[in-house]
């Protein structure tokens, strides 16, 4: 089905199971914590596996002069030393395409040089400490600053980079109000549980990968746009993935080596990444440099707003941080800037990482709002409600859902917001001093193509196929809710495969579209078995009724295995369509946040925190819990710790492990508290849902920061807030 309409009243609303939005627990949750859950590395198909152990590159720029890999051939157990010179054909590098070991050229440090395969992880990585490569180094640019004077409009990416609405200059210096401001975020890491891996096995010319991986469909087309190998031939199976956060969109460079030795040795080839090659070998999160400019009359009203991003890529790459993004739609006023510029650094390849743009967007036009409510002595929540649009102030389209003012209206009640003292540093507990802050939160919503299978057998089973993930965000809970509500079946009576290419193409995890995508696809496939139900009953599939493991109408039941035969099958598909451009589509909600900052030491904790969000109807209240509350553990990490530090002498990131890119822990995170306000979006898709994944995340670092700047009165726009820039 396509998304030309907003969906009328239809089968999920009646939810006669109760099951949509019940807390069920994970289905894969005995799996998990048992260890019989499978994740790539764990695969052992195809005979005893050889192991690939990467070499790096030392230098950030230049090439290779040469590669002696005799010692390391020699050494026990090596099989094969890979390089430029022995690599397997490839295509060239496209943006749907990433060989591997493609020529002497250096783009940056850590890029793979090298692999060395042996019979064992211990054998191929000593192999790997003997290949010896000789470079010519060229200077680099790694400060994103400097970088900044050789700046460049980039493509589009979502949308156009610039928008502009009236007159954004002119109206700013004729504002009585003025503010102008810029912050600065680092480049950060995912830094996702399990480490990229891949076993690579080939059957004559049929490629398969056990990898993981969030978007199987886009990684079966670049595998095979790499390795010149029609998407029919490579098969890409990731059953459970350990964490992704955006740094396995993408394939990467694990997948394409294993299957290049694989291909060499004639024998499965095991390849994982070591925790520190991680951050140098995939991507990571650009640094931003945001000016955020505002401009009001005497009561706060916006006149002028203009938020402007510089990021920073490899040469050769387009994706930008759409900072900006949010800044379109969030709040009201005539005139408008946005622009996002993008300049090359000779760093590892940047690209999405959770809530890209959002994620630190926000964490610099929400403290903006900070600042200019206190320019304005006006409450912070005053000051957003007095800039509520009535419509999309880019876009001129009416929005689907837009529920941020009840978000900061609950929020301020549970948290009691109007017992903050709006003057910092006035609060203080012993040797601490508190502060509350607030935050808008805001992220896009998005609707991908996707396909599903269901089929309905004798025993009483549904299975479904979908070649979609589950990241670790709780799909095949969600996604076994959903069929199990649409038949009228028990969820023990649900079998869900996920992770597949066999299967049906589906959207896969990213972008907080995968729920919305795949869970519609679903939704049509079940709705195509339930009209072959009905008219295997006789019944009229428009108004029966599923429940119970029996088909209804009329008064008269029927039980669904007496219908099905040697079994039912249907396939459905959600499309894109007109609704999604008719209406501005966010999902919103508000951090509220009471930090204590020691007084001597400048040292922050959290002492509690509030998410309030609005997002469309709940699948399942537990699952989309934890996803609000991983994302507000990633805004604490944004605000106070997280950073790669980049080694300017060398072009590295220096901090290149869990030890030393600091992610918010447990003994960093209090007890956070998680509302959903009911609401039901019907442009959005026939499940009327929105994207939760990475809403959480949106704003909650902002929030932190101007809980920080009413605590201490020292605002710091340059992040993270270690203690020292506190003092
Ligand atoms: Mo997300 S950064 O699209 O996995």
């Amino acid at each position: 089905m396509e998304m030309s309409k907003p969906a009328g009243h239809n089968a999920l609303d009646d939810n006669r199971q109760g099951l949509i939005g019940k807390p069920l627990d994970r289905v894969d949750g005995r799996l998990k914590v048992t260890g019989r859950a499978t994740y790539a590395y764990e695969y052992n198909e195809g005979g005893q596996a050889s192991y690939a152990y990467i070499v790096q590159s030392t230098i950030a720029k230049g090439s290779i002069i040469s590669i002696d890999s005799a010692a390391a051939e020699r050494a026990p157990g090596v099989q094969l030393v890979l390089t430029y010179k022995n690599m397997i054909a490839q295509g060239p590098k496209t943006k749907e395409s990433s060989p591997q070991l493609h020529d002497e050229k250096i783009t940056h440090f850590g890029q793979p040089v090298a692999l060395v395969v042996a019979s064992s992880f211990e054998q191929a990585r000593a192999g790997a400490a003997l290949v010896n490569v000789r470079y010519q180094q060229d200077a680099g640019e790694f400060n994103l600053n400097k970088a900044k004077v050789h700046a460049r409009v980039p493509p589009p990416n979502q949308q156009a980079p610039d928008a502009t609405e009236g007159e954004f200059e002119a109206a700013f210096v004729a504002a009585p109000v003025q503010l102008d401001v810029t912050y600065t975020t680092p480049h950060q890491s995912h830094a996702m549980m399990e480490p990229h891996a891949t076993l690579a096995l080939w059957n004559g010319d049929h490629l398969t990968l056990y990898t993981s991986n969030q978007m199987l469909a886009q990684a079966q087309g670049a595998v095979a746009k790499t390795l010149q190998l029609q998407p029919t031939q490579v098969r890409i199976i990731s059953r459970y993935v350990g964490g992704g956060f955006g740094a396995k969109l993408a394939i990467q460079a694990d997948a394409i080596l294993a299957a290049a030795a694989a291909k060499k040795l004639g024998r499965p080839v095991k390849l994982a990444l070591a925790r520190p090659q991680v951050f140098h070998v995939t991507t990571h999160r650009t640094a931003t440099e945001q000016r955020i400019r505002l401009g009001t009359d005497k009561d706060g009203h916006i006149q002028a707003i203009a938020h402007e991003s510089w990021s920073g890529n490899t040469a050769g790459e387009d994706f930008y941080e759409s900072a900006a993004d949010q800044t379109r739609s969030l709040y009201a006023g005539a005139n408008r800037k946005i622009a996002h510029r993008l300049s090359t650094l000779d760093l590892p390849v940047a690209s999405s990482m959770r809530a890209p743009g959002e994620a630190v967007g926000l964490l610099a036009i929400e403290c903006a709002m900070d600042e200019l409510a206190e320019k304005l002595n006006l409450d912070p929540i005053e000051l957003r409600k007095r800039n509520e649009p009535s419509q999309d102030p880019t876009k001129h389209v009416p929005y689907s859902t837009r529920q941020l003012v009840p978000c900061m209206e609950e929020g301020a009640r549970r948290f009691g917001w109007n017992k903050r003292n709006p003057k910092p540093g006035q609060v203080r507990d012993g040797r601490w001093l508190i502060g509350h802050g607030m935050a808008a939160a805001s992220r896009g919503n998005f609707l991908r193509p996707s396909k599903a299978s269901a089929r309905l057998d004798g025993d009483g089973i549904l299975t479904v196929r979908m070649g979609m993930t589950d990241i670790g965000t709780g799909s095949y809970t969600i996604f076994t809710q959903i069929a199990a509500e649409m038949l009228g079946l028990p969820p023990q009576r649900v079998r869900m495969l996920l992770g597949d290419t066999e299967f049906p193409a589906a959207a896969g995890s990213g972008g907080s579209f995968g729920a919305a995508s795949a869970g519609s696809g679903l939704y049509d496939a079940c709705m195509a078995l339930r009209g072959k139900l009905a008219s295997a009953a006789g019944f009229n599939a428009d108004s029966a009724l599923f429940a119970n493991g029996q088909i209804s109408d009329g008064g008269q039941s029927k039980p669904l295995v007496e219908l099905v035969g040697a079994g039912l099958e249907a396939e459905g598909e959600i499309k894109p369509g007109a609704t999604l451009k008719q209406f501005s589509q966010q999902a919103y909600g508000a951090h509220f946040v009471e930090v204590g900052v020691d007084m001597d030491t400048g040292e922050v904790r959290i002492r509690r925190m509030l998410g309030v969000f609005a997002a469309g109807r709940i699948l399942n209240e537990k699952t989309a819990r934890s996803q609000a509350l991983g994302g507000m553990t990633f805004g604490i990490g944004a605000a106070l710790t997280e950073e790669l530090v980049v080694d300017e002498q060398l072009g590295l990131f220096a901090n290149h492990d869990l030890a030393e890119y600091h992610v918010a822990t447990n003994a960093d995170v209090p007890a956070l508290e998680v509302v959903f306000l009911p609401e039901v979006d019907d442009k959005a898709n026939p499940l009327k849902i929105k994207g939760i994944g990475e809403l959480g995340i949106c704003g909650a670092g902002a929030a932190v920061a101007n809980a920080i700047y009413n605590a201490c009165g020292v605002r710091v726009r340059d992040y993270p807030m270690t203690l020292d820039k506190l003092l």
